[in-house]
Order: structure tokens, then sequence, then C-alpha cells
């Protein structure tokens, strides 16, 4: 059923509000009436608050005031809006870091950190876990049947800070090695799985091993995740001290889009409601403007499909410039539009800001809010956020509309750790993430749409599936690997596939391990990794049919050497170390195919291959015609029409055929058919009757 948010039952509006401070204001009342006589002039309805507060609540151990916060609560009941209720735990009180020195958090030097920052306490401590529960259980309590209460956000981005979570004290690393004792079972079954008796880093006893020695890349492997564990288990933590007092109410936590250090495809299970922090910053004058589109909309596509069933939403965005970026521009209006469509058109229904009101000190008084230091309404951003929120009430009707994509990608963040902890293969740190993008983008161009998800997702419901570098195969990846290709599935996958196990030891007898080695009929014996970008010729068989579409593709970085054992040649190294030698194959199983792409192939050619199994497979497409390259088409469907997202992140005009439909443009109210010109950074939603 549509026009009905899931986020929040019984509220049918696309979520649009921010982070909200009135603790940093209770001296100025002034300012907090004058907040709530702005708020619906915005066109705000949804706040997160108290995400900083603790010692406005507990300036004294054992001494609780919620004076501030019960107020607030009854006017945003007042006012219709609902509040998204923060547990406190991102910060800590200084009279408790002075008190119990456990809670603060030790370096990689074994050094106690200060009382300083935030997001930086101990995971393991007793003490902290003790303090949090008692506030946690305190502010459940008392808002547990409030009307305002819509959804609970533990903490703040946990896991971001200088060490991205990492505590090394005593009580970390006694965890770390009980975990270690669980997952291993024995020393002997540890050893043998990290190659320890190299370097003669063979262990006798469990409190043998510190996390800091890098020269193991198994171990590194392992300590990220541990400290994922320790993350999920922190929250799970929080999320047991509210989960029995609201038992109705969702509960969530901000993450932070695709940051290394955190597999969110773990912590997204323990989740009610997939929430992001975004802050592209998109810029016309960005060269890369189209670049940092694409990353958007794949991490978009990432968070979609942790609760393919749900939508998502933005717990923090900017109507403004972030204070924290190297450069800050003015973010115009149309390009806040553009962001915030986009995000929708990838299946968020809630687009909230870091920050409604600036504050007027501190790191983050020049970041960009809703309200700034002038507090008036007619300024620029102001007035931007009123446009987003009218147009937000014209859209209404896409709430409770879905995605389906028939084009699967598997983005695995274990899989990155072990590449990324593998020197002699991990030349360049972002080449996980830009070889995914890469391969994503023609699809995102052609306006197919992309589910991505990490290698334990159920591969049956897609007609193509690709592995950008899924260097690990964690056990019975393989093996459903080849389930798909023979029922019928189109697999495609890159370079560095199968290299190691879940231990990231090298599978002996040849590459792709695990047996994909038959699956592909294919021996990768080699890589070459290239000292410049220079393009590597590839030139595609003469008898083949892709060589109607293209003589030569060209591959840049990395190549891998092939035999085709079994599998078909597509194209060849025309010269370099691997001249001759075959590139790209694909092995046939029935209707199944298993395409091996050795290189890393350029955009132009990625294109091509896109194009090619597009037609082949017939994959939905929103219009027929090809889209111009930098804007973006997202479709989302309920029962009776389906709602076209577009979006121009061009600095010209660009014009989209939209073939023999007709749309009602849902923002300009107009009729839409034929030709449609989209203005620089201009974004809007057609519907049109399914
Ligand atoms: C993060 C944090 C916020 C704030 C913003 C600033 O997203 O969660 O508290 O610091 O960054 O951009
Ligand atoms: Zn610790």
């Amino acid at each position: 059923m549509s026009a009905r948010s899931l986020l929040f039952p019984h509220f049918a509006k696309i979520l649009h509000g921010g982070d909200y401070n009135p603790d940093q204001w209770l001296h100025a009342p002034e300012v907090i009436d004058e907040d709530f006589r702005l708020m619906p002039l915005a066109g705000c309805n949804t706040f997160s608050v108290g995400i900083f507060s603790w010692t406005s609540y507990e300036r004294q151990e054992g001494v609780f005031t919620f004076d501030w916060l019960d107020d607030i609560m009854d006017r945003m009941a007042k006012a219709g809006n609902r509040v998204v209720l923060a547990t406190p735990s991102g910060a800590k009180p200084a009279w408790m870091a002075k008190k119990y020195p456990e809670i603060r958090r030790v370096n990689a030097s074994g050094v106690r950190e200060p009382q300083w920052h935030r997001q930086n306490h101990c995971w393991a401590s007793r003490v902290y876990r003790e303090k949090v529960a008692i506030i946690n259980t305190r502010l459940a309590e008392r808002y547990a049947s409030h009307p305002a209460l819509a959804m609970w956000h533990v903490s703040n981005e946990l896991g971001n800070d200088d060490l991205f979570g990492q505590c090394y004290c005593p009580l970390c690393l006694a965890e770390w090695q009980r975990w270690l004792e669980r997952r291993y079972g024995s020393l002997e079954n540890l050893n043998r799985a990290w190659w320890a008796s190299f370097w003669s880093h063979e262990f006798t006893a469990w409190d043998e091993i510190d996390p800091r020695d890098w020269s193991m890349d198994g171990l590194s492997v392992d300590w990220m995740r541990f400290r994922n564990w320790q993350i999920k288990d922190w929250y799970e933590f929080e999320a047991a001290t509210l989960r029995p007092i609201t038992p109705a109410i969702p509960i969530t936590t901000n993450f932070m889009g695709l940051l290394p250090y955190i597999n969110y495809a773990e912590l997204a299970r323990s989740v009610d409601v997939i929430a992001d922090d975004q802050y592209p910053a998109y810029d016309l004058d960005d060269p890369e403007m189209v670049d940092s589109a694409v990353k958007i909309s794949f991490k978009d596509d990432v968070y979609r499909c942790f609760k393919p069933d749900r939508p998502w939403m933005l717990m923090e965005s900017c109507p403004d410039a972030p204070q924290w970026k190297p450069i800050m521009r003015p973010k115009p209006a149309e390009v806040h539009q553009l962001e915030m469509l986009q995000a929708l058109g990838h299946g968020a229904e809630g687009t909230c800001y870091f920050q409604w009101r600036k504050g007027l000190g501190s790191r983050e008084k020049l970041h960009g809010a809703v309200v700034d230091h002038s507090g008036r309404e007619d300024s620029r951003v102001f007035r931007s956020v009123v446009s987003l929120a009218e147009k937000y009430e014209k859209l209404t009707p896409i709430l409770g509309s879905t995605i389906t994509a028939e084009v699967g990608l598997v983005y695995d963040w274990e899989a990155r750790w072990g590449l990324e902890n593998s020197e002699g293969a991990a030349g360049r740190n972002w080449d996980y993430e830009s070889v995914a993008y890469a391969n994503y983008r023609p699809f995102w161009e052609q306006g197919v749409a992309v589910d991505i998800f990490a290698s334990e997702a159920e591969f049956s419901p897609y007609k193509l599936l690709i592995l950008p570098q899924l260097w690990m195969l964690k056990p019975g990846v393989a093996t459903r690997l080849r389930a798909f290709v023979e029922g019928g599935g189109v697999l495609v996958s890159t370079g560095y596939l199968g290299i190691c196990n879940e231990s990231n030891l090298c599978f002996p007898g040849g590459w792709p391990g695990d047996g994909l080695m038959d699956l592909f009929g294919i021996w990768n014996e080699e890589y070459d990794t290239l000292p410049d970008k220079r393009p590597v010729p590839l030139a595609v068989e003469a008898g083949h049919p892709l060589a109607k579409q293209a003589a030569m593709l060209a591959g840049k970085e990395v190549c891998a050497s092939l035999h085709a054992n079994g599998a078909e040649v597509v194209a060849r190294y025309v010269d370099g170390r691997f001249q001759g030698a075959p590139a790209i194959t694909v092995k046939r199983h029935g209707r199944g195919e298993a395409c091996y792409v050795g290189s890393r192939l350029d955009l132009e050619s990625l294109r091509v291959l896109a194009r090619d199994f597009t037609r082949r497979l017939e994959l939905t497409k929103p219009f027929p015609a090809e889209i111009p390259v930098g804007v973006a088409v997202q479709q989302r469907i309920d029962d009776t029409q389906r709602f076209v997202f577009l979006e121009n992140f061009t600095p010209h005009p660009q014009v989209v055929d939209l073939g023999g439909v007709t749309a009602s443009d849902m923002i300009s109210g107009e009729t839409r058919m034929g030709l449609l010109t989209l203005s620089p950074a201009q974004s809007t939603v057609l519907a049109i009757p399914r």
C-alpha cells in the first residue's frame, strides 16, 4: 500500500527535520520559543534530540533532572512533530571520566586518553555500561508513552573518532583474546589460520596475542572483525536497555556511509531502521561531480538493500556546507534538492539535517544549519529548506513505493579488509571501492537498478551478478555462485576473485580458488600491477559477437593473465607482459554464464559490456532511449504508478527522451511527454501510470 510511511506508523509525511540541541540554549528560552515558531515555517517535522546531553541530565553522579527534555517533548507533541530521542553515550561527562578512568580509551601506544572530544569511551568498561544502562533506563521509562517519541537514536556514529573505535586497554585486550578463543577453539587452529610460523610468531598462550602485530595480515583482518563485534555488541547492549520498556518504538543508530572500518552489513542486522549521515558537498563547478553522484547512489543502494522491505533515511545531511570540509561553498537550493531527491529515489523516506540551529560556540559553530546565527527566516538557506519542504508535500504519494532490481553487485567489507591487508595487492588504498564504483556506474548511467550486498546474500533473484574484486571467499560462497550460474544466472567477475579464504590465507592450487577455476573455465596465473594509468589495449576475438560492438577494449592499472581451460576467449592482451594471453573469458553452463574480466576496464569498455548485458538480458530501464551521461534516473513503483526520479548532476541543460509515455511532473504539476529538458542541477519526479 502506498502513501503511508513505513518509518513511523500513522505518519504520512516524508521525514524532514534534524538534530536539535535545545540543551545548548537553556540560558536563552526566547531562542527555544523562536525555534518552535520557525519549525512549521521550515516544513520540518522530525527532530533528533539529546544526542550529547548527558551533562544536562546528570550533572552530579546519581542526581537526575529531565526538566528541559520534558518541556521539549511536550512542545514537540503539541506541534505534531516526531522526536528521535538519543541515548547520550556518545559523550561522557567530565566528572565520570575523572572518577572512573577506565571508561577513557587507551590508544595504540598504551596511553590512556584524557577527557576530551567525544565517541571515545572504552567498549569493554563495566562501569561505563552500568552508567549508560542507568541513564538509558531513566529516559526510556520517562518517555515510554510520550506521544512525541517515534524512534530511539542509540549513541552517535559508533566508532567514529581518530582511532576508529579502537581501544587497547587491558579490558579490551582481554575481550579480544576471549573472542579469539571462541572463534578458533585452540591456539593450534589459530596459529594455522594465521600462518603464524612465519617470523616465528606462533602463540603458546592467548594473552600473548597483541592486535598491534600488523605483520600478520590474518590477525589484522580478525582485529577488524573483533572491533566490529565490539561495536555491534555495544549497540545491542544499549538497545537491550530500551527495548523491554518501549517494545513498539524502533531503535537505530546513525551509520557513516561506506566507512571502511565498520562492517555495516553486519550492524544493519541489529538495527530496526537504516539511517545514514551523508555529506557529499556537490559542487557544479567540480569536474568530478558526476563521479561523486555515482558514489552516493552506490552507497544509497547499499543502504536500501540492508533492509529491502523497509525504507531508510538520512539521519544527517546538510542544507549548506559542513565546517569540516577543506572548502566550504554555499549550497544552492537546486543542489540541495538534487541531493535529497537522490536519496528518496533510492528508497529513502526521510532526510534530516545536521543541524537545526547553529550553536554560538565550539567546533561546529560554523557548520551549515537550517537556522543560522542571524536567526532569520529570510536567510538563503532557510528559504532553501522551505522550498524543499513544499516539494515534499507534493511527493507524499511516493511513500511506501519500492524498488526492484535484476542486477546484483557484491560489496563485502570483509573482502575489502582482506585485500587491503595484503601487501603486494593493496597498492592504492581506495581500490576496493573505486573498482566497485566503476562496475556500477555504466548501469547507473542507463537507469538500470542495481542491488548491492555482501557475499552472504541470496543470489538467485538476479539475472546478472557482478563481483568486483571478491578477494576473500567465505565458506559456501563458491558453491552458491556455482548454483547461481547453473540456475541460468550470468556472473561477471573482475580480477582479484577468490585469492584468499576468510583467514586471508591464499588458496593453493591456482586462482580463483575454492572450485571457481572450474566454474569460470580458467586459471588466473599471475597479476601485473602497472606503474602508471596508461591504457592496456585488449583485442576482442574476431568471431565473438561483442566484436560487432567494439573491436578493441581497454584495461588499466591491474592485469590478470588467464589460461582458458574450458572457457571461450572474449578478448586478449595486445601487448605488455601478458601479450596474447586471454584477458576476458566466458564459460557457458546451459543458459548461465561465468564471465571473467582480467583487467580493470576503463569506463568506455565497461559501458560496452554493460550495454551488451542490458540488451541480451532485457534488463528493465525506465525509458528505452539512452539517458545523457550525468543524469541519474531511479524508479520506485507501487500498485498503480511508477515514480521516476530524474536528477541532472551536470552544469549543463540535459534532454531526456521519455519515449511514448505521458507523465505528470509531481513538482511542477505539468504533463510531460516526448523530450524533457532538465536545467543544470534540476531534479524532479515523474508519476507514470503502470
Ligand atoms: C557527524 C556527527 C554530528 C556532527 C556532524 C557534522 O555526522 O554525527 O554530530 O558532528 O558530523 O557534520
Ligand atoms: Zn578498552
